[in-house]
């Protein structure tokens, strides 16, 4: 059984002033402000839970700057796939090529702004705009422009149809997850995340298979208490007895995963059985003292993943309004046998299993929701021993904000 070193108190970063602004804005006492210099001080203040200000700092300076989850190739298996989908309310579109190639784009005409794409489909070569007929092909050129220049003439002098394609984005993929990074200057995706794979790297990942089923749903609370909450398990006793009957919150243990992302495990994971029966597990699990463990990543900003030994959890959120978000957990089990239909009852518990939790958690996040409407929420307190990662990623967020330009 490993023996994990918990993470010390002491904090590495020191918050940064345009935190400050928040006086104005909160309950005008000192300790409203954010000084985040030992765990027991406040956190962020209620109006970065409730504002639209605030969010649009979070797309400017959060999610358009970070490389973030935004779906899987799963979504798009085939050459010729498209899926549409958005990063905080901004819309993109994710392409296959014809050579299987996965390309990111802003989901707008190049005409006049139309959202191009509305729902997943499948193409042969062009995605094609339904207002006035501009086609693209799926390395995003413009390819047509009907009657641009006049009736029966496509072009006119001067129109440079080249600087009229789609506008990429970069785009990356781990796993099967994929991510984008809108603003183009990001760390390359596999330096951000190298302190996960390194943390997993006796974890054959490979063996990976996506679970068609998956949990999909809208909470009225700010993206941020999603994250929070997964990222802590001082709750769990109260708030999952069930699942505090089999891991209890004095199993788990908390971990560095890099300066960026954080990371808690359970030491007594026990696998799911059926009639004597269970899944298949990751190999040399108990040569690195893994037998029993599930190990969760906060992948900042937006990214959750859990590893257990017969399945893998990925966890998105995306903000859909300051006090709505919509949440997607993505199931992989561990190779072609886990997949048979004979095993579906079996793969079945743990998605339950984390329906039912978060359904569980999702009243929670809701109340806390509704605290931060309260003129005297001070930005609360955190727990030096159980609640470091809900530091950091508040921390982590304060950083970035105040990377802003005023
Ligand atoms: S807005 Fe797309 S073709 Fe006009
Ligand atoms: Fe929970």
């Amino acid at each position: 059984m490993t023996q994990e070193k918990v993470v010390a108190p002491a904090p590495e970063l020191t918050l940064v002033e345009p935190y400050s602004s928040y006086q104005e804005v909160n309950t005008g006492s000192e300790s409203a402000v954010i000084h985040l210099d030992d765990y027991r001080q406040p956190g962020l203040p209620g109006e970065a839970y409730t504002s639209a200000q605030h969010l649009e700092q979070e797309r400017q300076a959060i999610f358009s700057r970070y490389w973030v989850c935004v779906g899987l190739a799963s979504d798009l298996p085939h050459p010729g796939d498209v899926y549409p989908t958005d990063v905080a309310g901004m819309p993109i579109v994710l392409v296959r090529d014809r050579a299987g190639q996965l390309g990111a784009f802003h989901n707008i005409c190049s005409h006049r702004g139309l959202q191009l794409v509305e729902q997943p489909c499948h193409v042969q070569a062009h995605l094609r705009c339904p207002y006035h007929s501009w086609t693209y092909k799926l390395d995003g050129s413009l390819k047509n422009t009907p009657h641009f220049g006049g009736y029966y003439k496509d072009s006119y002098e001067g129109f440079d149809r080249d600087k009229r394609g789609l506008q990429p984005i970069r785009c990356d993929q781990w796993l099967d997850l994929i991510f984008v990074n809108l603003s183009g200057d990001a760390p390359p995706l596999a330096e951000y995340l190298q302190p996960v794979r390194d943390r997993w790297s006796m974890y054959d990942l490979s063996l990976l298979r996506h679970e068609p089923r998956e949990v999909s749903l809208q909470c009225n609370a700010n993206w941020k208490l999603a994250v929070e909450n997964f990222s802590e398990s001082y709750h769990l006793s109260w708030v999952h007895p069930a699942l505090n009957s089999c891991s209890r919150m004095e199993d788990h243990f908390a971990f560095e995963v890099g300066d960026v992302h954080v990371g808690q495990g359970s030491l007594l994971y026990k696998s799911g059985e059926i009639e004597g029966r269970s899944l298949p597990c990751l190999p040399d699990l108990a040569a690195h003292q893994k037998a029993t463990v599930a190990e969760y990543i906060t992948v900042f900003p937006n990214l959750m993943l859990g590893v257990h030994p017969d399945y893998f959890l990925a966890f998105t959120v995306n903000p859909l309004s300051p006090t709505q978000t919509q949440e997607r957990l993505a199931f992989y089990f561990m190779g072609d046998e886990a997949m048979t239909p004979e095993n579906q009852a079996l793969r079945n518990l743990p998605i339950d299993l984390w329906r039912d939790t978060n359904d569980e958690d999702i009243a929670m996040i809701e109340r806390l929701q509704a605290g931060r409407n309260s003129p005297r929420f001070d930005g609360g307190c955190f727990s030096p021993e159980l609640e470091q990662p809900v530091y950091r990623f508040q921390q982590m967020v304060a950083r970035a904000i105040g990377e802003l330009p005023p």
